[in-house]
């Protein structure tokens, strides 16, 4: 099933965020501390839900033979602190991560200690099957972060919503085979995705766990413009978050109505929920 055989088309993904919690303040500190403890008593786990999801994604694209020497990059959209690229290329988990820059060790920790145990920890967990990272979020010093620690192999800050990416993500760009994004999709639209497929070199996938109360249609719609073909796994959902606050629930039910899904027994009973959308080429559709 194609994701718009099941979805609705109202809203878009930069107009869902009227009613959801911002986070702003955590997302551009200088290491992650800040990002765990504020999240942590909300759960947000989607980038565990990703993990395997994104590794059997990455699995496949790197087994397509594209023509081009060497592995292809993952390019991890709204990367943040690098927290994809943690649980892709290292044997850690989230669980792990949330208990590591919460406990008191860290919190006793200057930036540049939590910096050098990090890039210590990092190396030792490195995985045999690691894959190279490209991070791109807005937020300098989180993606400077996960550039020192050594969890992405480059890192860049471009606003792809409001200008073309520079020559240093252009050149990154030609190396990247798969995009992969959880938590961004309220934040960027179509316009991103449409600026990163412009300069790819290689058969560009997208991984993408997006919110239920945005629409995924207009990114669907540029992906295709770019002949990739979007399939929205309707087997489940996955959580995302337990709400902050009773306002966001009820306006996470009303957006998530309106997008045409039900609520009940999904942000009825408290989180967030997201849908997983795997676009790939028409030719490689996952069964090449
Ligand atoms: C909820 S966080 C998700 C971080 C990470 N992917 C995760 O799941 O833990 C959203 C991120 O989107 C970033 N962001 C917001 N607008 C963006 C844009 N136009 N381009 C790239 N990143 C953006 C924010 O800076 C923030 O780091």
């Amino acid at each position: 099933m194609t994701a718009s055989d099941s979805k609705g088309s109202t809203g878009s993904a930069g107009s869902a965020g009227g009613g959801k919690a911002r986070f702003d303040d955590i997302y551009d500190r200088p290491d992650p501390r800040a990002y765990f403890t504020r999240l942590a008593p909300l759960e947000y786990e989607i980038p565990a839900h990703a993990q395997p999801v994104f590794r059997q994604a990455m699995a496949e694209r790197a087994a397509f033979d594209d023509g081009r020497p060497g592995t292809p990059a993952v390019l991890d959209l709204c990367c943040s602190y690098g927290i994809n690229a943690a649980l892709l290329n290292h044997d850690v988990t989230l669980a792990e991560m949330y208990e590591r820059y919460t406990s008191p060790a860290a919190q006793a920790m200057t930036t540049a200690e939590l910096t050098a145990w990090d890039k210590e920890f990092y190396a030792g967990r490195r995985r045999p099957d690691a894959v190279p990272v490209i991070g791109l979020d807005i937020a300098a010093p989180a993606v400077a972060y996960a550039h020192a620690v050594g969890l992405l192999d480059s890192a860049f800050t471009d606003n792809l919503e409001q200008r073309p990416p520079g020559p240093g993500l252009s050149r990154a760009l030609a190396e990247a085979g798969l995009i992969t994004l959880t938590g961004g999709g309220s934040y960027i639209t179509a316009r991103t995705f449409t600026a990163l497929l412009e300069q790819a070199r290689r058969p560009l996938w997208v991984s993408a766990f997006v919110l239920r109360t945005v629409s995924y249609g207009p990114i669907e719609r540029a992906l295709a413009a770019h002949g990739l073909r979007t399939v929205l796994d309707s087997s489940r959902t996955y959580t995302q978050r337990l709400f902050a606050d009773p306002r966001e629930q009820r306006y996470a039910i009303a957006a998530a109505r309106a997008a045409g899904h039900d609520p009940a027994g999904h942000e009825q009973a408290g989180r967030f929920h997201t849908l997983y959308y795997a676009s790939r080429p028409d030719a490689a559709d996952g069964r090449h």
